[in-house]
């Protein structure tokens, strides 16, 4: 059910109480305010992602007033423009950000115009959330800040997360030998699906000794971690000369220190990434991006999957799926299924 931009409140999902996703509930609130620099846009779908789980209980570094709508990214049609907006207009379809930081899993959210990327004409919404922050992170990751060239070794810590599949098919699609490390080896089905070269059970295996026999004893080009913890401490001692460690999340819940010695003794870089904060900083060189990606999928070289899809009010469902860790890579809540039918994906 859309709303149409007359309508004074909308449907959304509403956190009242910091608590676990089953707090959560179905609720009408008011449309958001619409600033001189943002596009209002009618959702179509929403990507569920880690932060979610955590700024729902409190303990992400963006704490909203209660009672707030969760949720960051959506794919949709714009609506309505701000009064200083003149590169986006009504009926483009776009995916973003949300302006906020929250407010994606609702009917209506906001952006800054400056930073919605374009759908291209042949790829629907489900797809358009499906690469948005996963591949828009893993690709700036590998890209602009681990420059991961053909031939080099690439260890994807957390590769069974939406980011660590797109970090996968992305290091493949770059000529990359990719390692997936995920929890246990059969968590690493999807990633060796996608193409990965070998496969690694974090819960199984010594990280670091698996990755020195893989390489013969060189140790990892690059590594992307998601998880930090103990896979990021095992990493730190397996990189190689000239490496790129790049720090993504750290889903493990660890924050890890490191012996600043390792980078000097090992000659390999610590390479910090924040792809929201490139694309609020370089939005041109993110739209390149995504031009770049939409290129990709065109030719073949890459085709971003969908684990799992939700209605709105199930949002709390694919927290829990995504907080059990059953499910392995994207889950996209659906909210006007409607405007799916008919696209060519
Ligand atoms: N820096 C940036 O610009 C940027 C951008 C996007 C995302 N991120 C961060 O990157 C990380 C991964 O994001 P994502 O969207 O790929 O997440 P995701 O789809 O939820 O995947 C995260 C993976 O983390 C592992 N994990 C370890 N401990 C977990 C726990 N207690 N609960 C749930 N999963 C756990 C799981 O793999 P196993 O079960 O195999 O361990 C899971 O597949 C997050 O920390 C996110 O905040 C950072």
């Amino acid at each position: 059910m859309v709303t149409t931009s007359n309508a004074a409140t909308m449907q959304a999902i509403v956190c009242d109480a910091y608590g676990p996703p089953d707090n959560l509930k179905v609720g009408n609130v008011a449309r958001p305010d619409l600033a001189a620099d943002e596009v209002r846009i009618r959702s179509a779908t929403a990507g569920i992602n880690f932060p979610d789980s955590l700024i729902i209980k409190g303990a992400y570094q963006l704490k909203p007033p209660l009672p707030f709508v969760p949720g960051f990214e959506v794919a949709g049609e714009v609506i309505e423009v701000g009064s200083g907006v003149s590169a986006v207009h009504p009926g483009q379809r776009v995916m973003a950000l949300t302006s906020s930081g929250h407010g994606a899993f609702a009917q209506e959210a906001t952006a800054r115009a400056a930073e919605v990327v374009p759908i291209p004409e042949t790829m629907d919404y489900a797809t358009a959330i499906a690469l948005f922050t996963a591949y828009g992170t893993a690709f700036h990751a590998l890209v602009q800040r681990g420059t991961v060239s053909p031939g080099e070794t690439l260890v994807v810590l957390g590769a069974s997360g939406g980011v660590g599949l797109a970090a996968v098919e992305l290091g493949k699609a770059m000529g990359a030998t990719v390692i997936a490390v995920s929890r246990t080896r059969a968590r690493s089905a999807t990633a060796a699906e996608m193409g990965a070269d070998h496969v690694i059970g974090y819960a199984e295996e010594d990280v670091r000794k698996r990755v020195l026999e893989l390489t013969g004893g060189r140790g990892a080009d690059v590594c992307i971690d998601m998880l930090g913890g103990e896979p990021f401490q095992a990493m730190s001692r397996a990189m190689n000369w000239d490496g790129r460690l790049l720090v993504v999340g750290f889903t493990t819940g660890e924050i890890p220190k490191l012996p600043v010695n390792l980078v000097l003794l090992k000659g390999y870089q610590l390479v910090g990434v924040y792809w929201g904060g490139f694309l609020a900083r370089d939005p041109a060189a993110n739209s390149d991006n995504f031009r770049t990606l939409a290129e990709w999928i065109a030719q073949g070289r890459i085709s971003p999957r969908i684990a799992a899809r939700y209605p709105l009010e199930a949002v709390p469902t694919a927290l829990n799926d995504l907080l059990s860790r059953r499910i392995s890579g994207k889950l996209v809540i659906d909210i006007a299924p409607e405007a799916n039918a008919g696209a060519v994906a």
